[in-house]
């Protein structure tokens, strides 16, 4: 088992970064589908109906950073956590309006064939250039845990991860056609390389995510009874762009 990373800045707190697979017959697997699911609560949508969907989130090229108390040394009981995965903005459910940030109504079919990502994540892990920190939650049972800087902690660490892998794939992969940056050349493996970070999430989380540098992109107005929501559904896409080589 993966043993947790000190955090510097956090005294008493741990982290480990793993694989989606990783997570299944972990000992915090039960613990960390709840912990989302109450940090998420709307009406009685889980946002992780079931174990599988935590396992499953991240996809292949994806991963997950759960953060535990130092004493909590069986690593059952998870305080916080992210994802990073594949961007796919379809969630299976057509919006009823989008609006964009300047607050107008934007044609439905035509905006959203614009957004990237509707196939399933590619096999090429260095072809995915969008990717979406997800599921971002902090264990709401506990006040004492909130604005400590935990949340932003495992987002953080997946960010820095997810470019240290990507930089280490570019170095050993053989040259190919670079079609990304319009060169369709050799890829050399020098240069900058452009990707977009998305974040979907219910309005009041705005400012929080646009404190760290993402920018309000799009609102999606769903119907009521989606996620078990008891009133028509907002929600808020933002978006941010980083840059690695
Ligand atoms: C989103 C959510 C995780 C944010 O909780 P939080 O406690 O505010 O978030 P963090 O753990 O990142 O803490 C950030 C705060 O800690 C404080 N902080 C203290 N030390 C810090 C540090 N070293 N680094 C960063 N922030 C620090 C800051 O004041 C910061 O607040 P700010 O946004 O006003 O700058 C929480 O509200 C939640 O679980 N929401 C439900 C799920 C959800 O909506 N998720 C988002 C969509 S994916």
């Amino acid at each position: 088992m993966i043993t947790p990373v000190p955090i510097p800045h956090l005294p008493g707190f741990s982290s480990i970064i793993v694989e989606g697979h990783q997570l299944r017959g972990h000992p915090c697997l039960e613990q960390l589908q709840i912990t989302v699911n109450n940090a998420f609560r709307e009406g009685e949508h889980d946002r992780f109906p079931s174990i599988e969907h935590v396992i499953t989130t991240p996809g292949v090229h994806g991963r997950c950073c759960v953060v535990f108390r130092d004493g909590d040394v069986d690593m059952t009981s998870p305080v916080a956590t992210a994802m990073i995965k594949y961007y796919n903005p379809d969630v299976g459910v057509d919006p009823i309006r989008i609006i964009d940030r300047n607050g107008n109504v934007v044609n439905t079919s035509e905006f959203t064939k614009s957004e990237p990502g509707y196939d399933s994540e590619p096999a090429d892990f260095l072809s995915i250039t969008h990717w979406e920190p997800a599921a971002v939650a902090i264990l709401s049972e506990d006040p004492s845990l909130k604005k400590l800087g935990l949340a932003v902690y495992c987002v953080n660490q997946l960010e820095i991860d997810l470019l240290r892998r990507l930089s280490e794939a570019r170095r050993k992969r053989p040259a190919v056609p670079d079609i990304q940056n319009g060169n369709h050349g050799l890829q050399t493996t020098t240069g900058i390389r452009n990707l977009t970070f998305w974040i979907r999430c219910k309005e009041h989380a705005v400012p929080y995510w646009e404190r760290r540098g993402y920018g309000l992109v799009q609102k999606k107005v769903y119907p009521k009874g989606v996620w078990g929501s008891r009133t028509e559904l907002n929600i808020v896409t933002l978006k941010r762009d980083v840059s690695y080589s």
